[in-house]
């Protein structure tokens, strides 16, 4: 009987810790991309909200939107190059059109990644592949 009860115990011990690391290995494949949305967040209250508002809507005509922006959602090269050194002349964003300035925020290229992240995956928008600090480094100047 009392090994009975061991290998009751025993086998319930095996369960729980095979359960807890298929949890846990669940919940480590999400963090990357987590993690840089909650620093790219931080980033984004810090230097982006200021114009392009909390919610990522814009001003017409004077800053454009971020959520739901084609501008942002179909280039993602300029928009990180526009994040990374900054963007000026026209542009056209959700058939609105922009002639403003935003100049280089200077940001480092992995908060570059981060804050990229962050609106990519905000507000309505859906970006299947992650930005890495790599990424980020590769594009140049224009
Ligand atoms: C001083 C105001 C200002 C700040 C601060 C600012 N932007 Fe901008 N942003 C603009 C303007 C103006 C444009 C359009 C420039 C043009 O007309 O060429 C723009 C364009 C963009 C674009 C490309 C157009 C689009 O809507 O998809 C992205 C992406 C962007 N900004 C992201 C950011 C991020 C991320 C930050 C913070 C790290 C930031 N901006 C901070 C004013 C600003």
């Amino acid at each position: 009987m009392k090994i009975l009860s061991l290998l009751i115990v025993l086998n319930i011990f095996f369960l729980s810790t095979n359960n807890d690391s298929e949890i846990y290995n669940t919940v480590n494949q999400e963090t990357e991309l987590q993690k840089s949305m909650k620093r790219g967040k931080e980033v984004y209250s810090d230097m982006c909200a200021t114009c392009h508002l909390p919610n990522g809507e814009g001003v017409p005509k004077v800053y454009p939107p971020l959520a739901k922006s084609d501008y942002l959602m179909q280039n993602r090269e300029e928009s990180i190059r526009a994040v990374k050194y900054g963007i000026r002349g026209k542009i056209v964003v959700n058939d609105v059109e922009y002639k403003g300035i935003m100049a280089s925020l200077g940001l480092y290229e992995d908060e570059v990644a981060d804050v990229m992240n962050y609106i990519t995956n905000s507000w309505g928008n859906k970006n299947p592949k992650m930005i890495t600090e790599e990424e980020v480094i590769k594009i140049e100047k224009k």
